[in-house]
């Protein structure tokens, strides 16, 4: 049976693929493609509902962003959301204004009437809401399901014709009984049976693996993250000896990390893996570096360099395995051509296939971390390895804002390793999806025992999230700051002053560069 699928046009949100994993939950497979798909191509991938995300621009600017009219032609449910309900309002016929004060935050959602899609919701419940322009009149057979104190038309909708409109956002975890709202969408409005199954997917990926690979040999980064290394072992799974492992050490990892990855992957699993002490090549290309997208860059340059010259001792491969997730593959097409900002380039080995003349293997391509997670366990990896909390490709340097050097980095590795410690001592490293040390570009003024100190400062990082696309610092116990204060500001030579980053994302990011 052919899956049910559901198309998600990209209008730019930086939330996008948070909808995608919203309907995957609800077990319906999704695909994200850029507004600008044709309707030829759309009506080939024969969706059954379609859903429009939110978007950074406003249907006034020039060339604003928008999909084929023929989306509305196709007689299947669409879900507008945000800037995608301003686009569907106007389609059929309704009026958006502009506004120079843009909503944002929380705000309380009131419902005003019946609705197949706040189905069995309570009557009132808080959403999130990050706009600028509102839908002003709505189209005509439309009505009103629901409103905010700011906002009269926070959700609408024509039943008959399965077309729904909200202005905030259900697909951020901020927004409450969001998971509800797609579950009424998917299931009730356009009626799928929801049945999509991850169960099956490693023993498809592996078969996948040897059809394309045949008896070729295959080499695999490995980065110490969940991504490379179930890459990593459903490659192995696949092929045997004939995948090769490549560890870059880039002397910009967390304490010990280093040697779990050789521990976990060469000893424990036999997986052939070569380890490149590489760290002095960074540290060099780092130098006099402060502006972040420059680091980011040049960390992104060696780790090419590097990952090439060893690649090329594996003599006759003709594959590289990476550990791509959908989220990537959807920035990339948001990178190309698609409306959103780049925020921060992301370490990955662009260009590498092509210098290399490497074919690419990316048996996660279609899965979101939770599943990959899944597909981790599946495989056994170590429970304390699938849960790891996740890690910026350039390490420490992106914890370290301004210039890097190694009496930096080593100051840092050894108050990150303190917070580490306490927070699983206290048993809260489920409870944050990443908590790490910051080493801050100034110093200030103690005391330390009779005498004055004029040293470094370092800013802890406990993050909530459920996807690191929003997230929030949450409110550490008492115990546990002053004990982390107390060990750094004791055990780490050179920094006399920790404090703590209350800063929730957005506005702010996770990682300080
Ligand atoms: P930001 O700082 O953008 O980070 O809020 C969101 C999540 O992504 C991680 N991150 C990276 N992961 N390569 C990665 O693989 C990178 O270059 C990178 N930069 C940030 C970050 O730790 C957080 O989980």
């Amino acid at each position: 049976m052919a899956h049910e699928r559901v198309l998600v046009l990209d209008l730019g949100s930086q939330y996008t693929q948070l909808i995608a994993r919203r309907v995957r939950e609800e077990r319906v497979y999704c695909e994200v493609h850029p507004c600008t798909l044709p309707i030829e191509r759309i009506r080939a991938l024969d969706p059954r509902a379609v859903v429009l995300s939110g978007g950074p621009g406003s249907v006034y600017i020039d060339r604003a962003p928008t999909v084929d009219p023929g989306v509305f032609e196709l007689g299947i449910p669409v879900l507008g959301i945000c800037y995608g309900q301003q686009l569907l309002a106007r389609a059929f016929g309704g009026e958006v204004v502009s506004s120079a004060v843009r909503e944002f935050g929380h705000a309380e959602l009131v419902r005003t009437g019946d609705s197949p899609l706040l189905e069995g919701l309570p009557a009132q419940f808080r959403v999130w809401m990050s706009h600028g322009d509102r839908v002003a009149r709505m189209p005509p057979g439309f009505r009103t399901m629901a409103t905010t104190a700011d906002c009269p038309l926070a959700v609408m909708g024509a039943p008959e014709r399965g077309l729904y409109g909200l202005q905030f956002h259900p697909e951020v975890t901020h927004t409450d009984n969001g998971a509800a709202i797609f579950r009424n969408f998917l299931r009730g409005v356009a009626g799928l049976r929801g049945d999509w199954e991850m169960a099956t997917f490693a023993e498809e990926a592996v078969a996948r693996i040897r059809e394309q690979v045949g008896d070729g040999r295959v080499i695999c980064g490995l980065s110490g993250g969940v991504d490379s290394a179930v890459t990593a072992l459903l490659v192995h799974r696949a092929i045997g000896e004939r995948l090769r492992c490549i560890f870059v050490d880039n002397g910009l990892l967390r304490k010990g990390e280093a040697e779990r990855i050789d521990r976990t992957f060469r000893q424990h699993y036999r997986i052939p893996l070569v380890t490149v002490p590489a760290g002095e090549r960074f540290l060099q290309a780092l130098a006099g570096l402060a502006e972040p997208e420059a680091k980011r860059k040049a960390i992104g340059r060696v780790f090419v360099e590097v990952f090439e010259e060893e690649a090329r001792r594996f003599e006759g491969a003709g594959f590289l395995a990476q550990g791509t997730l959908y989220p990537d593959v959807i920035e990339s097409v948001a990178a190309f051509g698609g409306p959103t900002a780049v925020i921060k380039s992301h370490h990955n080995v662009g260009g590498l296939p092509e210098k290399l003349g490497l074919e690419l293997v990316e048996p996660l391509r279609f899965l979101f971390k939770d599943e990959v997670r899944e597909v981790g366990r599946v495989l056994g990896l170590p429970e304390e390895f699938v849960m790891r909390q996740p890690f910026p490709g350039p390490g420490l340097a992106v914890r370290i804002p301004g210039e890097v050097d190694a009496e930096r980095v080593a100051v840092l590795r050894e108050a990150d390793a303190v917070v580490r410690a306490e927070v699983h001592d206290a048993g809260l490293d489920r409870v944050y999806w990443q908590f790490f040390a910051v080493l801050l570009p100034v110093r200030s003024v103690g005391v330390m025992g009779d005498a004055r100190t004029y040293e470094q400062a370092v800013a802890v990082r406990l993050i909530e999230s459920t996807d690191g696309m929003t997230a929030d610092w949450g409110y550490p116990p008492r115990d546990l700051l002053r004990r982390i204060s107390s060990r750094i500001i004791n055990e780490v030579r050179g920094v006399n002053r920790v404090v703590l980053d209350i800063s929730s994302k957005p506005p702010a990011t996770i990682e300080w560069e």
